[in-house]
């Protein structure tokens, strides 16, 4: 995407990063109007942090036009950073020091006042349910606590643009939930999130827009619902445990789709009742037993596995669905 408005608080257009002759990010659009949520998805190693370091003015690009709160990153990376706030993807958070001296820390660095500075350090740490350990060292601290911690000196300068790199990685399921919830409320206050995750499913539950990293380059681009139509539809998977049953099954049905190394079959199916039916009739008339049978509706994890699989192509990889 090439055109700009001032709506846009992060556009970015041939962004491309090598490491040596490690090429990382090769030459990729990114557009996040503001006021929304953007997932940039992909596995470990793809450059998501890579991608946020350089938006952030960490480092440099080694080519791209980039703008961030309105502010060319080039020539106005002062401006750039003021406007933003950073959560990397390791911690921030001193551990020898409490919670609220590195709330205290923060405001320093940001040239708050003291009185102002204790005041929003204090508010923050309610808001984040951090009050009562605020006098704690860090160190001792849960997982999710020290998130907390890392999102809210985030937020001491006031950002209007927050980076969260992997802010869920290693969380347990209630802290996670517990952080989706933090996120959406930033959200709600006009805030806008660039947010990188491995999980599918966080970048459903939050993101406006996903864009899923591969190989260096967007592989697909779009709503949850655009990309879960890259998907033509579910499907039944059939799991064997014995190779020679699961050859002699392959070869009985032919129309489907194999994954060798698992011993599992996929059977195109919109998972109603009928075609289940007609699926297990099938299965019965050519003699297959499988060890497990299950039906699948399309999610993000089949779009992922639908771009990136080994099973296609490059060229059948490139899918845009903007
Ligand atoms: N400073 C660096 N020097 C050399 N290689 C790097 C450097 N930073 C990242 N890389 C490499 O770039 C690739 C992308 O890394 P990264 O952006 O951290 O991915 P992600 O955050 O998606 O896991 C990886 O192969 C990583 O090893
Ligand atoms: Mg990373």
């Amino acid at each position: 995407m090439t055109t700009t408005t001032h709506a846009s608080a992060i556009a970015a257009t041939g962004l491309r990063k090598s490491f040596g002759d490690k090429l990382v990010l090769d030459g990729i659009d990114l557009y996040v109007p503001a006021g929304t949520i953007f997932s940039l998805l992909g596995p470990n190693g793809a450059g998501k942090t890579t991608a946020v370091k350089i938006l952030s003015t960490l480092i440099t690009a080694d080519a791209g036009d980039i703008r961030v709160g309105g502010h060319d990153l080039a020539t106005d990376p002062h401006a750039v950073r003021s406007a933003i706030g950073v959560t990397g993807q390791f911690s921030a958070v001193d551990g020898l020091i409490t919670g609220e001296e590195n709330m205290l820390l923060m405001a320093d660095l940001h040239h708050l006042p003291k009185r102002e500075g204790r005041r929003v350090a204090a508010e923050l740490l309610e808001r984040f349910d951090l009050t009562e350990a605020a006098k704690k060292p860090a160190s001792t601290y849960s997982g999710g606590m020290k998130r907390r911690l890392d999102l809210a000196m985030t937020l001491v300068g006031d950002p209007r643009i927050i980076f969260l790199d992997e802010p869920t990685t290693g969380l347990d399921p209630r802290s996670r939930h517990n952080m989706w919830q933090i996120i959406r409320e930033l959200v709600s206050d006009g805030v806008t999130v660039f947010l990188t995750t491995q999980y599918l499913e966080e970048a459903d539950e939050l993101a406006d827009r996903i864009a899923v990293l591969h190989d260096g380059t967007i592989a697909a681009e779009g709503t949850a619902e655009e990309l879960k139509r890259i998907v033509p539809g579910g499907h039944v998977r059939l799991r064997f445990t014995d190779p020679a049953a699961y050859k002699s099954a392959a070869s009985a049905l032919r129309e489907v789709t194999r994954d060798d190394e698992a011993l599992a079959l996929q059977i195109p199916s919109d998972g109603s009742q009928r075609e289940l039916r007609a699926v297990l009739d099938w299965l019965d008339s050519a003699g297959v037993e499988a060890d497990e049978l299950t039906v699948h509706t399309p999610d993000l994890d089949d779009v992922f596995f639908a771009l990136t699989g080994p099973a296609r192509t490059p060229d059948q990889t490139k899918e845009n669905v903007r």
